[in-house]
């Protein structure tokens, strides 16, 4: 195929965002509005507040990427890609109804994008040469947490998922319960203030049972849950009788909660890597993506299990590319539309879309 150029455009929760990126795997312009101050009074996303800020500002976030480029959307795009799921139904209506539009508007292909694989593929794009297939993938983000195989483009087996919340709920409801103050801008938000806090504290100070720890053998035992260390860290707070204002007792916790997070996720990695070696693929890289990967402990921890047990690398997008955004849909417009995946102008969202 000759070259191509793709506008991506993602709506699938709280950020709106739209980029333009080229089959040569350059990112040729971005654009995000993020909306933390609109939800961060409620304490957590409200769908209704978010759909309508979609609604007023995906337009100009459109314009803003295409006036970085200095092009002209009907001359200098070919393709439009778009997040149709997994994610807030609204939402995800929203920055569909408007990628459809365009691309029918237009007469040019549009790809809907699966969320999850738009994570996953980013790390193809952000490496200076693209991770080849097949790799080990661990997607953490404030809507999933889902360990995968990725063969190819399109080609994925589920190996675990959480069982109740995920891993980035349990880090924005233990930054709730502790009354943490979201950190600010991109990058921003309750688990990155979590993380802040959690630097100084220490992780031994208090007991909690690390999750699911039963029958490491069966597949199944590669699920995941994060409800009861959230229930966890509260009960210490009430057995305890423990005070929130005293800012040692909240490093200590956010510790405690990040440390048994942590270990969590590496017990349940260790039984991937496992599984995949008595299946005979040939890893070539484990891929963390999704807004947790941005937290700099998960991935410390993360590249020493890698590197040091299984002797491959750890691959993380930038953390501005692991949080929701526009480029992440962009390439995997690029991606599939290589391989001639294409949909058409009728296709609906669909909030849950299993991988
Ligand atoms: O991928 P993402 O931007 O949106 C979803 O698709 O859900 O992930 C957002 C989640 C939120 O729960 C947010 O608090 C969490 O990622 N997050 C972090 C960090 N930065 C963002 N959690 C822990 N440590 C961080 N540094
Ligand atoms: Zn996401």
């Amino acid at each position: 195929r000759s070259p191509f150029t793709v506008l991506g455009i993602e709506t699938s929760c709280d950020d709106t965002g739209v980029a333009i990126v080229n089959s040569d795997r350059q990112i040729i312009s971005e654009a995000i509005h993020l909306q933390q101050q609109l939800h961060e009074p409620y304490g957590g996303i409200v769908p209704n507040l978010a759909m309508s800020s979609h609604q007023q500002n995906l337009p100009l976030v459109i314009r803003e990427a295409l006036d970085k480029a200095n092009m002209d959307i009907a001359r200098d795009i070919d393709v439009v890609a778009v997040t149709r799921g997994p994610g807030l139904p609204a939402c995800l209506g929203n920055g569909l109804s408007a990628g459809k539009a365009l691309a029918a508007a237009l007469r040019k292909p549009l790809i809907g994008v699966h969320h999850m694989e738009a994570h996953a593929l980013t790390a193809r794009l952000t490496q200076p040469i693209p991770v080849p297939f097949p790799f080990l993938t661990l997607l953490i983000s404030g809507g999933h947490t889902l360990i995968l195989v990725a063969h190819g483009v399109n080609n994925y087996t589920q190996l675990g998922t959480t069982i109740d919340d995920s891993i980035g709920e349990a880090y924005d409801k233990t930054a709730r319960l502790l009354k943490l103050p979201w950190l600010k801008g991109r990058g921003g938000g309750p688990g990155a203030a979590l993380e802040r806090i959690a630097e100084k504290g220490d992780p031994k100070k208090y007991k909690v049972p690390i999750p699911m720890t039963k029958d490491k053998r069966r597949k199944e035992e590669m699920d995941l849950s994060f409800s009861g260390l959230k229930t966890s860290i509260s009960n210490l707070i009430t057995n305890y009788n423990l005070d929130l204002d005293d800012e040692d007792v909240k490093r200590d916790l956010a510790s405690t909660f990040q440390k048994t997070a942590i270990t969590h996720l590496t017990d349940k990695l260790e039984l991937a890597f496992r599984w995949c070696r008595e299946k005979d693929i040939k890893l070539t890289a484990l891929v963390v993506s999704g807004g947790v990967a941005s937290n700099k402990s998960i991935r410390s921890s993360l590249e020493s299990l890698a590197t040091e047990r299984y002797n491959l690398p750890l691959i993380c997008p930038p953390p501005h590319l692991c949080t929701d955004n526009g480029v992440m849909v962009a390439w995997t417009g690029v991606e599939r539309f290589r391989i001639g995946l294409v949909d058409e102008y009728i296709i609906d969202h669909l909030p849950r879309w299993p991988i």
